[in-house]
């Protein structure tokens, strides 16, 4: 079989082929596609059965391009692969915050998964001030779960290893490269600048050589520091919730990378949602506003608690498994403190940078997008970016997310 493009019209007729699929349908009848459009790089569709709302797929494929941009933008089909090996890995360690896959094709670039359509983008949630109890508890294991299971903290040498070679995804490293670490920090074409932001404010990170150098540091730690199967992607429309569960979706960009990376754009991006509620003044607003900001470090406090009782369960049951036997006691604490310091460090510099991009550069949130009003867009788009900036250049020295008093930007 070769590559071919499925849509509302052959769709119904792949799916009836695959035994995999047909075991979820008692007959395809009523069934209905539903092609979903929210999504810029893929195709992406919902088959139901009319009959019964249970009996239904989600199916995405990706074409030899850039969805929306079309077929003069092209772009290997290899990420597919990556989000197959990446969703294999991730409900190996985590199963309940990933969907389910039916059925892969390789050779079609398709993915058949658990609908989530009871679910909706994190995101969207966020901008609606819908209380979430779960997402701290909720992200934080997904991040300890995959980041730990992946780092040389738990695998065998040989076995990290082959875990890095199989994970290049380069294409979507280089978009994440020019995207995140360079464009939006020179004077580039693609830009998108809110035509209200003061250029003065874009200097101050544009032609800022120190704040350009800490950006350098971080798109070099982003290009050599394989820690840990990642997602690469992991902002707030990556992740689908309703009040009783937490899905993360997507993994498109998936490569074995730092793992500051995946926590640092979930932190950035709930900082922007943060910055879209926080100059309201309705009580609802405040207290949402205070709950972010509690997620935010409650994200971090859980995750550390949680990667740290995976790393000293796994050296009770394997001793030697990292650092060798500790003579002293002490050695093996010594070093999971200087791990996490570190790693806090790199969480903030790639949060820094994850929201400059997102006001600087050409991908848009719309938790700022939605309001029409420039003035008051730019009054906060500078409110993040002092905020990024201070959280870059001092990211060594913190210690936790109790830090960031909002008042100062
Ligand atoms: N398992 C699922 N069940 C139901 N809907 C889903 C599921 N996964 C994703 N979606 C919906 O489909 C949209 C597109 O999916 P996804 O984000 O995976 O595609 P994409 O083309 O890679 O998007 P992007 O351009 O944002 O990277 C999502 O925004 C979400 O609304
Ligand atoms: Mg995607």
């Amino acid at each position: 079989m070769e590559y071919y493009q499925l849509n509302q019209a052959n769709l119904i007729h792949y799916l009836q082929s695959l035994p995999e699929v047909q075991q979820k349908f008692s007959s395809f009848d009523h069934v209905e596609v539903r092609e979903i459009t929210d999504g810029n790089m893929n195709y992406a569709f919902i088959v139901t059965n009319k009959l019964d709302a249970n009996q239904s797929v989600f199916v995405k494929q990706a074409p030899p391009y850039i969805k929306v941009l079309g077929e003069e933008w092209p772009l290997t089909r290899q990420r597919m692969v990556a989000e197959m090996n990446a969703l294999h890995y991730q409900s190996s360690v985590c199963p309940e915050m990933v969907p389910k896959v039916y059925y892969q094709s390789e050779v079609l670039s398709v993915l058949i998964m658990q609908n989530l359509s009871n679910h909706a983008i994190l995101r969207t949630e966020l901008i609606q001030e819908r209380c979430l109890p779960r997402l701290a508890e909720d992200l934080s294991t997904f991040l300890a779960e995959t980041l730990f299971y992946s780092s040389d903290f738990a695998l065998p040498s040989a076995d990290k290893k082959a875990m890095v070679s199989k994970s290049s995804n380069q294409d979507m490293c280089k978009i994440t490269e020019d995207f995140v670490f360079t464009y939006p920090f020179e004077h580039h074409e693609m830009n998108d600048y809110n035509p209200a932001l003061s250029q003065s404010v874009i200097d101050s990170i544009q032609k800022n050589p120190n704040v350009r150098a800490h950006i350098a540091q971080m798109k070099y730690t982003f290009m050599n520091k394989p820690e840990a199967l990642l997602h690469g992607d992991l902002h707030t429309s990556s992740v689908m919730v309703n009040v009783q569960q937490t899905f993360v979706i997507d993994p498109e960009f998936s490569f074995a990378g730092p793992m500051g990376f995946d926590i640092g754009a979930l932190i950035a991006n709930l900082y922007l949602n943060y910055f879209s509620h926080a100059h309201k003044s309705s009580a609802g607003s405040v207290d949402y506003s205070q709950w972010l900001l509690q997620t935010i470090d409650d994200l971090w406090y859980k995750f550390e608690g949680k990667f740290l009782s995976l790393w000293l369960e796994h050296e009770q049951s394997d001793q030697s498994a990292f650092m060798g036997k500790d003579l002293t006691g002490d050695s093996h604490q010594a070093f999971r403190h200087a791990f996490l310091k570190q790693l806090l460090s790199d969480t903030l510099g790639f949060a820094a940078c994850e929201m400059i991009r997102r006001i600087l550069g050409v991908a848009k949130v719309a938790d700022f997008m939605q309001f029409e009003d420039q003035k008051l867009r730019a009054t906060l788009e500078t409110q993040a970016l002092k905020m990024a900036t201070t959280m870059l250049l001092n990211r060594q020295s913190y210690k936790n997310f109790d830090f960031i008093s909002m008042s100062r930007f």
